[in-house]
């Protein structure tokens, strides 16, 4: 089969919007090419664009108690930004510099129907997947600087104009800037800069680094967002779902039991009857299957957890107390079980995973009593009893002889 040398032209960046076309393409074509994928700038989206809202009504909507609003503040000279996350009052306003802030207020859509109504022209997506339309008033210079959003936006011009700078660049940082409560991008370069008018839209995926500054005068954006759970919520969601659904008499079961070759282990026979019980799990990796089962079969049902101990003892007080022959006595209410990892070994204690090694984990899982005279101790397993002493799961007992 011969093999085509020509690559598929790259989709535009930049096109043309009219009454009929939003999108400047059909919503197929959009989603085909762009939705998820690439930004798109489309100039002219909503020709002859009506604000449903003006300023004025933003900023009373701002004061509701109940309003989702932010007023941000950015000092250029010393680069700080003030965030004032409301409830915003009249007076919030009076105090207002010149330029350089802007007002946020997200959900305008669950007050005001014509708002509501912008909505109307995004029928395409599952009306599910919209999260609201959030309005932004600024004077020249306002924006909330830098940043990369987790999901769909359209950004639709609604007043005067908005320099818009984004990176469409794969290896682009997206480290946050650590000194201000805003998640700025701590560095930005753009591949593509803007200018904005009233009727122009600007789609972004997620994860595109982007800044948007009012220029000029004052100007209104309206954001258009999606919503979409992480995976870590749909789990979450999903595993209390079924956990409501589920029988109580069906449980972990083990008819195939052989005799415990190691005390205390959790085996690879284990995870497998976990995998067999639980079939979504059986698309986890193993590691983690045994790390989360470890951890919750030694904090299932238990009705007491060691208390912890008021003074931390010293590593440099557990060597010499080991030294003189010291016991460690296994707290009664502390459940252990271990396992081995791809690399290494785990000891989980009610709940908690330590670092290990298989035979200080099989020891500590098999005696109540550990006596460690004679024994040799290498720095994982003192790191190991330390901390064990230290979270009461140990408890030291003196030796007598001196
Ligand atoms: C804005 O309207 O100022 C911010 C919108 C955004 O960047 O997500
Ligand atoms: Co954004």
């Amino acid at each position: 089969m011969a093999i085509s040398k020509t690559s598929r032209k790259l989709p535009p960046i930049e096109v043309k919007g009219s009454a009929t076309q939003p999108l400047g393409m059909s919503p197929a074509q959009f989603l085909r090419d762009y939705w998820q994928k690439r930004p798109l700038l489309i100039r002219n989206a909503f020709p002859d664009f009506k604000a449903p809202l003006e300023p004025d009504d933003l900023a009373g909507l701002a004061c509701e108690p109940a309003a989702l609003a932010r007023l941000i503040v950015h000092d250029e000279k010393r680069d700080r930004w003030h965030v004032n996350s409301g409830p915003l009052s009249e007076d919030d306003f009076s105090r207002t510099p010149e330029s350089n802030w802007t007002l946020l207020v997200q959900d305008v859509d669950k007050w005001d129907v014509d708002v509501a109504a912008l909505l109307d022209r995004f029928g395409f997506l599952p009306s599910w997947r919209v999260d609201d339309v959030m309005i932004s008033y600024a004077e020249p210079g306002g924006g909330v600087g830098a940043h990369v959003d987790q999901y769909d936006v359209f950004l639709l011009q609604g007043l005067g104009q908005r320099h818009w700078a984004i990176s469409d660049d794969p290896m682009a940082p997206k480290g946050f800037r650590h000194d201000i409560e805003l998640k700025q991008l701590a560095q930005f370069e753009s591949t593509h800069e803007w200018l904005l008018e009233t009727g122009d839209m600007l789609y972004l995926p997620p994860g595109i680094p982007h800044d948007g500054v009012a220029f000029g005068g004052p100007c209104m954006t309206y954001s258009i967002g999606m919503r979409a759970p992480s995976q870590a919520e749909l789990t979450g969601d999903l595993a209390d779902f079924i956990a409501e659904h589920l029988p109580e008499e069906l449980r972990y079961a083990d008819p195939d039991l052989k005799p415990a070759k190691a005390i205390g282990e959790i085996d690879r026979a284990v995870i497998e009857r976990i995998k067999y019980a639980l079939p979504f799990a059986a698309a986890l990796d193993d590691d983690m299957l045994r790390d989360w089962f470890g951890r919750f079969i030694t904090r299932y049902r238990n009705a007491q957890f060691p208390a912890i101990p008021d003074k931390p003892l010293a590593d440099g007080a557990l060597a010499k107390q080991l030294d003189a022959g010291a016991q460690l006595l296994r707290h009664p209410w502390s459940r252990l079980a271990w396992s081995q990892r791809r690399k290494g070994c785990t000891l989980f204690a009610n709940g908690q995973a330590y670092n290990a090694t298989p035979g200080m984990a099989e020891q500590l899982c098999a005696q109540r009593s550990l006596d460690t005279a004679g024994r040799k101790i290498d720095h994982i397993e003192f790191a190991l009893l330390l901390a064990l002493v230290n979270d009461g799961h140990l408890l030291l007992r003196k030796s007598r002889r001196r």
